[in-house]
């Protein structure tokens, strides 16, 4: 099963998961590292800029999980643009060595076999970071997503683009298709962490941890993983059945066990 760590703050939880990222980087300074973008995964960003100074990062890679399909890149939305201001400027990654899913139209049909080759050209994703959206997606994976499924082209559920809207001017303005990183190429990475914050993703992260395993709800492919650590506040671990063995489980850890 996964490792449940509930935490009281946002704040703890990026400090939590930065101190893992931060030692995987100087065991393997050339990790590869799966980046997310949405709000979750910001407190991680934040606490990796004072958590990674004086850790040389110049041979990090980095995969992002999706991308809009169609949008400029220059877009300030597009999570080429996301994942440049948030992750690669303030923690002076090399832009070289981070990519994300092209969404360009004119590539598309091959856009995901492209982005699938050069995964497995890095020798694959170390860490995967995953945030998980109120309809239990993880990366733009909506509900109904096969398990096996490799990066490809997804419309965004009605839901999503709501969800997304916050970013745009409007929710016209989100784009209907991305192209995303798939259950089966998520399951690949060595370690998956997902985080969670708020109520509203109780439900999702319910479903996710403790099933049934189903493709509609394509976070719960998480309990076919080995190595995955679900990061949460006390809202969204509310609707845990086990949140007390999560807890008692996470005070007795044995001291020899990393993440
Ligand atoms: P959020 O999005 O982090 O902005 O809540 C999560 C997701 O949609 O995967």
């Amino acid at each position: 099963m996964a490792e449940v760590v509930i935490v009281t703050s946002k704040d703890d939880a990026g400090a939590l998961v930065a101190d893992e990222i931060g030692g995987l980087v100087v065991r393997r300074p050339d990790a590869v590292l799966g980046l997310a973008t949405g709000s979750t995964p910001l407190p991680v960003y934040d606490a990796l800029r004072p958590g990674l100074r004086g850790v040389d990062v110049s041979r990090v890679r980095g995969f992002a999980l999706d991308e809009y399909v169609g949008l400029d890149p220059a877009h300030p939305e597009s999570y080429r643009s996301v994942i440049a201001r948030e992750v690669v400027e303030p923690l002076g990654l090399d832009p070289a060595r981070i990519r994300t899913p092209d969404g360009d139209l004119a590539g598309i049909a091959t856009a995901g076999e492209r982005y699938e080759r050069e995964i497995t050209a890095a020798g694959g994703v170390d860490l995967q970071l995953l945030g998980i959206g109120t309809d239990g997606h993880i990366g733009f994976n909506e509900p109904g997503s096969s398990f096996a499924s490799l990066t490809r082209v997804k419309t965004l559920t009605a839901q999503t683009r709501a969800d997304n809207a916050r970013f745009f001017d409007s929710v016209d303005d989100v784009p209907r298709h991305c192209i995303t990183q798939g259950l089966g190429t998520i399951l690949r990475a060595r370690h998956l962490v997902l985080i969670a914050f708020g109520e509203a993703k109780a439900d999702a992260v319910a479903g996710a941890v403790e099933g049934p395993v189903s493709a509609m709800l394509p976070g719960s492919a998480i309990q076919l993983h080995p190595h995955t650590t679900v990061v949460l506040d006390e809202a969204a671990a509310s609707r845990l059945r086990l949140a007390d063995y999560y807890r008692y489980t996470w005070e007795h850890k044995p001291d020899w066990q990393g993440l």
